[in-house]
């Protein structure tokens, strides 16, 4: 029986995420930090788009604030022709849970919790109707190496393999948005190829769309889209080199891809 995404709606060709003038200024008390400096930017539905720039250029603030996990001190931001702003606490947390995945750059997955447990949680709070799909979360864990690890807790795993949790926690719902905050950056070659071939996957077969934040310029080559930040501001923009190639093709699925849609 194929998968199908009940997210997803290929005819509607307007942007599914877009910011205008985004800015956010963290008040410290004795200083104010501008983090994100007047943004505008669109991402059309199944762009996989990386944004890469030095630490401290205000990657992260710009995934929070894409995600409604922080407000916009200035400027805003609209989901799917939603606009973060109008929407009440408990209706954003709703689209958020609902529409995007997040691996966040300090995992934050919960101690108490082993690596199923975290998994299991965040599909049942995404508000799912249909019970988890466990032939996909082998699939998952089994792309991502993690089989032998479900068991453990958060403080039981190495900060790859927490990292590696963190995606499967991320994609479990089959997300129409996948936010990721330097989703290689605890991992060897290896494990950061998987991820990354994971995550084009799940991109390209479950039309999803994907913003992916890291520093490595390797790991962004296999976006479409590449954005340059620098001190708060979107300063340059390019096509990934290798979106085209090698590691933007999925592997052959050995028999039916569990992921097809
Ligand atoms: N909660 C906060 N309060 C005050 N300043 C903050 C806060 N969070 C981030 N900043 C500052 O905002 C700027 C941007 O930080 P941000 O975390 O967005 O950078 P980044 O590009 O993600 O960096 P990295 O690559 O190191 O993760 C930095 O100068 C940082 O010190
Ligand atoms: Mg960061």
């Amino acid at each position: 029986m194929p998968f199908t995404i009940a997210n997803v709606q290929p005819e509607d060709t307007s942007p599914i995420i877009v910011a205008e003038n985004l800015t956010k200024v963290y008040d410290t008390g004795r200083i104010q930090v501008p983090a994100v400096r007047g943004v505008s930017l669109a991402v059309e539905r199944g762009e996989f788009v990386a944004i890469v720039g030095p630490s401290g250029s205000g990657k992260s603030t710009l995934f929070y604030l894409l995600g409604g996990l922080t407000r916009a001190t200035e400027g805003r931001v609209v989901i799917d022709g939603v606009d973060f702003a109008s929407l009440s606490d408990a209706e954003r947390t709703r689209l958020r849970k609902h529409r995007i995945g997040f691996v966040f750059q300090k995992f934050n997955l919960l101690p108490t919790l082993s690596a199923m447990g975290n998994i299991e949680i965040a599909y049942e709070v995404s508000g799912r109707t249909e019970p988890l799909d466990r032939v996909y979360l082998d699939h998952l864990s089994d792309m991502l190496s993690i089989q032998g690890r479900l068991k453990h807790r958060p403080s039981e795993l190495s900060g790859g393999e927490q990292q590696r949790v963190a995606i499967a926690r991320a994609l479990i719902t089959r997300p129409a948005i996948v936010l990721a905050d330097e989703p290689t950056g605890n991992l060897d070659t290896k494990n950061s190829d998987a991820v990354l071939r994971m995550l084009v996957r799940s991109n390209r077969e479950l039309g999803q769309t994907t913003l992916m934040i890291t520093h490595n310029p390797e790991a962004a080559s296999i976006a479409s889209r590449i954005l340059y930040m620098r001190d708060g501001e979107i300063v340059r923009e390019e096509k990934g080199s290798r979106w085209e190639a090698d590691l933007a093709v999925p592997e052959p699925a050995v028999g039916a891809s569990p992921m097809a849609v």
